[in-house]
């Protein structure tokens, strides 16, 4: 460093901290912080709120990469079945056992229809019952994609 380049340097260290530069910086400190306590809650208060992510009470079940359009999923969500199918615009999320007799149903992707091996029940992409002895439609669960991460409420 140049002996010209030191006298235009503001924050020279050459010359020891006098008890007024170090008072001067005690309260210049001081100063910033009490600003930065008060604009911080004002900001905090301004700013959107902006939630991210899933409800409280779902679950993650996987990626959303993991399933393939027209591909679906069986997981298992306390204690229970569920299917999840990834149709061309959303997923969906039944519960998978069977209303009839409690058989775990599956995805039929030729068919396009949750199908039950068992006695041949078959339901729709809304849980209907298309044909067979189901007495009841599938249960379905809200689904959620945040940030490619599949959820499904149980
Ligand atoms: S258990 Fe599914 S059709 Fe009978």
């Amino acid at each position: 460093m140049t002996e010209e380049s030191k006298s235009t340097n503001p924050a020279s260290f050459d010359r020891p901290m006098s008890r007024r530069d170090f008072i001067d910086w005690i309260i210049k400190g001081g100063l910033l912080t009490t600003l930065a306590g008060m604009l911080f809650p004002a900001l905090a208060y301004l700013w959107p709120v902006t939630r991210r992510g899933p409800a409280h009470d779902m679950v993650e079940v996987g990626r959303e990469d993991e399933i393939h359009v027209g591909g679906s999923k069986k997981v298992v969500l306390g204690g229970t079945a569920l299917l999840v199918i990834r149709t061309a615009t959303e997923f969906k999320a039944f519960s998978a056992v069977c209303t009839h007799l409690g058989c775990i149903v599956f995805w039929d992707s030729a068919k396009q229809l949750i199908a039950c091996p068992c006695h041949a029940g078959f339901f729709d992409l809304s849980g209907r019952v298309v044909s067979g002895p189901p007495p009841r439609p599938l249960a379905s669960h809200p689904v959620n994609v945040v940030d490619g991460k599949i959820f499904v409420k149980p």
